[in-house]
């Protein structure tokens, strides 16, 4: 009997060999298709292809794409578990056209892997056809269906459509007969929707696109989409009639039965069926970035894990369930989805902190369930405000509630639900109108209440499509708005990154999906309403953009992965700050812009050289480990337990992000395993190594207590290295050594030139002392006293005092006269032998030179005096003031 992974393989291989490329499932959150909650057939993730709009290498495609039908319009959820053939979670297989064959192999193909492959009997199955298709009918008389097996339907089960707008045609459907002993009809009989003929394989012939304005055209190419829910056909294969049956179900039922000692098929089997179907789609949601939370797809992922857990508790488990059944699913399914394995420990995290959380309620408000329904008269309904006190203050979802009753064979009063919730909404927003945050923002307030918080995909991708819920031009919500301009854009989904934490906003393009040469550029992302909302400010040139519109969204790839390699070496930086300075290291700031990070924490002295050259080398071991960064869910007190880094003073909810990376060496990280681990909602690298390469700049002070260090990360650090490293080569080039003898060469040179510049001085001296010989300058007899006058070039003023020395002491008794001309200035010196300066001060030969210089002034001592002049032009003139000064006081 095959199993489930069995037939999975066998149809994927099938059409493999048939030169179909098998391509992975999409995540369940469409990226391509902002109105849908959840990806519901296999088709979705190839939506643009049929239309023309997009292109891929192959036109054959073969998938087993996960599907959840649990919100909107597809909601199974209330009869799950309860039916034989309702799922929340289910893979559907499926083999695509792009204008490559159609009808007359389509249906060639599955007939062939039907009978042959899987072996069906062929006098078992019967199809419908659209009324008007003789060509299909002829197709299949063809293949080997008799004509009395070929069903027309005139109706819309015949004629898919993705929804309201999108590509659709006409379709075939494959149905299986379990026998006479089971009740119902054909299809198209009154008594159709009995169990007996099933339906298993749909084939649509993709011809036309529908539009927004009713309108129906057929498209350029005929294409096709087929879809067979494994699970049907598995139930098939293996003889079963329930798909819970099949051996992957029934090894969950099987766990789910093991964990709680209790038998899978006694009496709490429908709880066991619960647990299994929700366990699939919880994991699978939240493998793909589903969180739970109360708003949007989060809420719907909370719906369908709290109803498993009521199940789980129905079955007497004293502890959380969920999350030990995890590895079983990873068992069944891992192979096959790898992404589920990766998630493993996010999954299960995930699922325990939840359950661990509402268990604290479940039972007070199942006991509220039950004194409110003593109070009531038989079979009455629930009133709306009791399930909505349930909902607000125990946290039980609606369907929650409603699953409750529905074992004691009672409903809810719905409508009065809804009206509790409108009730309390207007309160709140009562409550905001008079905060001072509102008269700030008010419409972004309003718009948050509107349209809930935007939804951000850019964990996993860069790429989405997303529905514009408002516009804001010019500080006013308009519903429309025109280029040439600009306007915040709000989208229900975005991978776009709003500014926070650090992390500068995401900058792309917006293209408008209904024409798409109205290409808006996304020049900011901000988050508004106390983070809830996120805008994008986007610049028109022409075109327009109007509330209700879809949008094509790319974020600037290039520009994302340099803030997330920055984000990251921000991480590992405070993890090796820390590590080498110690643990009062706290950040104080962070800036994560695409072209340098900066880092501002608590340390109250310069880093030392040694000490920056340490937390470089640090961070780059860490990078070159290039160890997977992880990212996981958890309460705020959990994080801090296993040692997360958290922003000081920084308000956190009631579940925070904490995203870890590195592989500790001995002695070093957090908790000894992992070297950081913070607390952030940041976008990172998927491992370390992707940060490439960290350089600091070097770290200065940023406030009193508080270092700033910035960096450079991947191309922008090799840039600024390759730029020094060019420097050195031109440096050693020049210096005609190799690039390492540079700084002992440049060391060597100093010296040198110490050296020299002594040697020059030395040199200047002996030259004014009178050409380098001993001789020196002539003196002369003035009245009985020995003078020398000489006038230099080259030597300056400072140089004059050690000349006037050295020439008293060759003299022994005299007078001496120096007139020095350097830099455009005149210097002037007069130096007096101690025995002379009681007849002849120099201050007064000084100034007499001064003076006939055409200066003024003079000064010192009587045994050496110094003044100055604009130039020495008549320095003869003032040597012989001098001479004449001296004749006459001596
Ligand atoms: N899109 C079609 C369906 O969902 C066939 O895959 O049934």
């Amino acid at each position: 009997m095959p199993s489930l992974n069995d037939i999975r393989s066998t149809f994927l291989d099938y059409f493999a060999k048939n030169d179909h490329e098998v391509v992975a499932s999409s995540p369940l959150v469409p990226r391509n298709d902002p109105t849908l909650m959840f990806v519901n057939s296999g088709m979705v993730q190839f939506k643009n292809l049929f239309t023309g709009l997009e292109h891929r290498d192959y036109t054959r495609a073969t998938t087993s794409q996960k599907c959840v039908r649990a919100g909107g319009k597809h909601n199974d959820l209330d009869n799950v578990g309860y039916t034989a053939r309702h799922h929340t979670f289910f893979e559907m297989l499926g083999n695509f056209s792009f204008g490559d064959y159609f009808k007359e192999d389509a249906i060639p193909y599955a007939w062939e892997l039907l009978t042959k492959g899987f072996d069906i009997d062929p006098k078992r199955m019967l199809v419908t056809i659209y009324h008007t298709d003789d060509e299909a009918a002829e197709i299949w008389k063809k293949t080997g269906v008799p004509e009395d097996r070929i069903i027309r339907i005139a109706t819309s089960d015949n004629f898919w459509q993705m929804g309201p707008t999108g590509p659709c045609g006409p379709c075939t459907e494959i149905f299986y007969d379990h026998g006479e002993h089971i009740p119902g009809g054909p299809p198209g009989s009154p008594d159709e929707d009995g169990d007996r003929f099933i339906e298993i394989w749909n084939i649509v012939f993709m011809q036309n696109e529908q539009f927004e304005d009713g309108s129906m055209k057929a498209l350029d190419m005929q294409s096709i989409d087929t879809g067979m829910g494994l699970e049907r056909i598995g139930a098939l294969l293996q003889g079963k009639h329930d798909n819970y049956d099949t051996d992957l179900m029934r090894a969950l039922i099987e766990a789910s039965a093991h964990a709680t000692s209790s038998d899978p098929d006694g009496p709490g089997n429908v709880h066991h069926r619960v647990i299994a179907d929700h366990l699939r789609s919880t994991s699978f949601l939240i493998a793909d970035g589903v969180m739970p939370s109360n708003e949007g797809r989060g809420y719907v992922l909370r719906r369908i894990m709290r109803r498993a857990m009521r199940h789980g508790a129905l079955l007497g488990a004293q502890d959380p369930l969920m999350h030990r059944l995890v590895p079983a699913l990873v068992g069944q399914m891992g192979q096959a989805y790898p992404e589920l394995g990766r998630a493993q420990a996010l999954i299960e995290e995930t699922l325990r902190l939840e359950e661990t959380r509402f268990r604290q309620t479940l039972d007070r408000g199942l006991t509220l369930l039950d004194e409110a329904l003593a109070g009531l008269p038989d079979g009455a309904e629930l009133p709306g405000e009791e399930a909505f006190k349930l909902y607000d203050t125990y946290g039980f979802p609606l369907d929650l509630t409603q699953d409750a009753l529905r074992e004691k064979g009672r409903s809810v009063d719905v409508a009065g639900f809804d009206a509790a919730m409108e009730a309390q909404k207007a309160k709140a927003r009562a409550a905001w109108a008079g905060s001072g945050e509102a008269a700030d923002a008010g419409h972004w307030f309003d718009i948050a209440e509107r349209t809930g918080a935007t939804e951000f995909l850019g964990y996993d991708t860069e790429v989405a499509e997303g529905q514009i819920v408002a516009i804001v031009q010019d500080g006013a919500p308009v519903e429309r708005f025109e280029g040439p301009g600009e306007a915040w854009i709000v989208l229900n989904q975005t991978p776009f990154y709003g500014e926070a934490g650090g992390q500068v906003g995401d900058t792309g393009h917006m293209t408008n999906l209904e024409n798409r040469d109205v290409v808006g550029a996304v020049a900011d992302t901000k988050r508004f309403a106390g983070g809830a909302v996120f805008g994008h400010l986007t610049r028109l040139e022409s075109g327009a953009l109007a509330v209700g519109g879809s949008v094509h969204l790319t974020v600037d790839h290039a520009r994302r992965g340099q803030i997330r390699a920055n984000h990251s070496a921000t991480h590992l930086l405070h993890e090796a700050l820390r590590q080498a300075l110690g643990s009062h290291v706290a950040q104080r700031g962070s800036l994560n812009a695409p072209d340098r990070l900066r880092f501002d924490f608590s340390h109250s002295k310069a880093l030392s050289l040694e000490e920056l050259a340490r937390v470089e080398a640090e961070v780059n071991a860490y990078i070159r480990q290039n160890a997977p960064v992880e990212t996981r869910i958890m309460t705020p007190d959990e994080a801090r337990g296993i040692g997360a880094q958290a922003l000081f003073g920084e308000k956190y909810g009631d579940e925070v992000r904490v995203v870890s990376m590195g592989r500790a060496e001995t002695g070093k990280g957090v908790d000894g395993a992992t070297y950081s681990i913070e607390l952030c909602g940041g976008t990172h690298v998927t491992r370390t190594g992707d940060i490439g390469t960290f350089v600091t700049l070097g770290d200065s002070a940023s406030s009193a207590g508080v270092r700033r260090i910035e960096a450079l990360t991947g191309d922008a650090a090799f840039q600024y290295l390759a730029g020094q490293d060019h420097r050195l080569a031109e440096a050693a080039l020049t210096l005609k050594a190799q690039p390492q003898e540079v700084p002992e060469r440049i060391r060597a040179l100093l010296d040198e030139r110490k050296a020299l510049m002594a040697e020059v001085a030395e040199l200047r001296r002996k030259v004014a002392m009178g050409g380098g010989g001993d001789g020196g300058a002539e003196a002369r007899d003035v009245g009985g006293v020995a003078f020398v006058a000489q006038t230099l070039s080259g030597v300056s003023g400072r140089d004059l005092p050690s000349l006037i020395d050295a020439h008293k002491a060759r003299l022994g008794t005299g007078a001496v006269l120096l007139i020095a001309e350097a830099d455009g200035k005149a210097a002037v010196a007069a130096g007096v032998t101690d025995d002379l300066t009681g007849t002849v001060s120099a201050v007064d030969l000084v100034r007499a030179a001064v003076e006939a210089l055409g200066g003024k002034g003079g000064g010192g001592r009587p045994d050496l005096a110094q003044g100055g002049a604009k130039d020495a032009e008549k320095a003869d003139a003032a040597i012989a003031a001098v001479e004449t000064l001296l004749g006459e006081l001596s």
